[in-house]
């Protein structure tokens, strides 16, 4: 039995939740139930992201106090990742004063590492980030992401030494000591990583009030990537405990908009802490609506709740895991939700159970229940993360069970009294159908408990079809 440690991002406080904030969670949890599943132990951190400029701003702009502002939302975002039905163990917010104290710790011991310089440039607070002037330059002094011009700071800050941990950093990403997930973007990161400058790790609190003050020095304010990266250890409760049984974390799952400030701030900090690396950065890609990425000005914001509420927590679980691939940009349109949950969920599942649950039922056959191990195919790419792949593989042998009810015909086995052959017919099919099912458990939990009950003692057919049609 392994230990393993699964972290989300934080998302920002500076709003309600979108579908697009749905990825990490389920992702996460379904490589949580995957490991439970398999016998490991599984802690799984989630929580939110509370300073920052971003966040201030919006609250002004409110005329809200902030930290009213923030509670608000967290409790917008806990009740949306309860209705998601995700399974974490621990809940941090960067306004926790154990969290704050901890950074302040973590910063104490990052001071070898840390100088004071001044710095003239750029900033983009809706990606909270510092803007090289290559960059600057190539995107015209205008955020691509955010459509709002760069701001120009200069200002004293502190440093984080980036540059002396390049070489080790580089080393990890390229033996996969450090895993990046897809492959693709790893080449990525090591060309961002080569670039990247030293980090500023601070701003004055003549600017920015609102986030963990630098220890020792009362005129700073701690960036928000630092404060906000170090939420996946001081969760665990780094540095006072030691966090070996947990910590290096098996995976942590980020979009691919964030994996830049997980590939190079967040190891040059641990590397600063003597921790290891995580083992693997699992990014996804975006969810966008309409072929669009979602934003509120073209108003094609689709809010998870709605989702929900239309078929289901289990429908918007496995639209979201299998239609929206794991690592690439996926679409969500309302057809394609529907024509998902009627054609695939309703037909092909909740009809393949009613039609043999009634059958089994109705001929009075027994089940004799195979053990049967996990496909080796299903582990493989369960363990390479590649959930929307291993969905695919688990509803394609629940197409195939389909195709073997018509081909066998167990029907008019029943018909010309074949009682052997029926009873074997159907202990096929009821057993490829557990088969699947086991496989099923993490992606879709209720509906693959409800089918293993189903056909788990005597066979009765569920009075409600699993998936009705509207
Ligand atoms: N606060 C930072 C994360 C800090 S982690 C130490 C942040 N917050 S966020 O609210 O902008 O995003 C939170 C997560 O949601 C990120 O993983 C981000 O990629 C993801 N998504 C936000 N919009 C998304 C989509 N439209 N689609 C998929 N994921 C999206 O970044």
């Amino acid at each position: 039995m392994a230990k393993v440690y699964i972290t989300t991002a934080i998302p920002y406080m500076n709003g309600a939740p979108h579908i697009g904030h749905a990825m990490d969670y389920c992702l996460a949890d379904v490589c949580a139930r995957y490991h439970k599943m398999i016998g490991d132990e599984v802690r799984f951190s989630a929580g939110t992201d509370e300073h920052g400029n971003k966040i201030e701003q919006k609250a002004r702009e409110l005329g809200v106090p902030v930290k009213q502002y923030v509670d608000e939302n967290v409790e917008k975002f806990k009740e949306f990742i309860n209705k998601l039905g995700v399974e974490y163990t621990d809940f941090v917010r960067t306004t926790d004063a154990d969290h704050e104290r901890r950074v302040q710790e973590i910063w104490k011991k990052l001071s070898p590492y840390i100088y004071k310089a001044k710095y003239a440039g750029w900033y983009c607070t809706g990606c909270e980030r510092y803007v090289t002037e290559k960059e600057y330059e190539e995107n015209d002094g205008v955020c691509p992401d955010h459509q709002k011009p760069y701001e120009k700071f200069e200002e004293e800050n502190y440093y984080l030494k980036i540059s002396e941990f390049k070489d080790e950093i580089r080393a990890a990403i390229e033996s996969d000591e450090l895993l990046i997930l897809p492959e693709f973007r790893k080449k990525e990161m090591l060309a961002l990583l080569e670039e990247s400058p030293d980090v500023s790790i601070s701003r004055p609190k003549s600017q920015l009030d609102w986030g963990v003050p630098v220890p020792g020095d009362e005129n700073q304010v701690m960036y928000v990537w630092m404060d906000a990266l170090a939420n996946y250890i001081t969760v665990l409760g780094y540095p006072e405990n030691d966090i070996s049984e947990w910590w290096p974390a098996t995976a942590e799952f980020v979009g691919k908009d964030i994996l830049r400030f997980h590939s190079i701030i967040w190891p040059a900090m641990l590397i600063g802490l003597k921790l290891p690396f995580p083992k693997a950065l699992v990014s996804h890609g975006m969810v966008l609506s309409n072929g669009q990425k979602m934003s509120k000005s073209i108003g094609n914001v689709v809010g998870p709740m709605e989702v929900i509420e239309k078929h289901g927590l289990e429908a918007f679980r496995y639209y979201f895991l299998r239609h929206i691939d794991t690592f690439d940009d996926s679409d969500f349109t309302w057809e394609k939700f529907e024509n998902a949950y009627n054609n695939e969920l309703a037909n092909d599942l909740g009809n393949l159970v009613q039609r043999l649950a009634t059958m089994i039922h109705k001929n009075n056959i027994e089940i004799k229940i195979e053990d049967r191990e996990l496909a080796a195919e299903y582990l493989e790419l369960m363990n390479n993360f590649e959930f929307s792949k291993a969905f695919d593989y688990v509803w394609e042998r629940i197409q195939n069970i389909n195709r073997k009810i018509d081909e066998e015909k167990p029907w008019m086995l029943a018909k010309s009294g074949e009682v052997e052959k029926l009873s074997l017919c159907l202990n096929g099919l009821a057993n490829e159908l557990l088969f699947a099912n086991k496989m099923l458990l993490p992606f879709l939990p209720e509906t693959a408990t409800k089918i293993a009950d189903v056909f788990g003692g005597e066979v009765t057919p569920p009075e409600q079809p699993l998936f009705p049609k509207n």
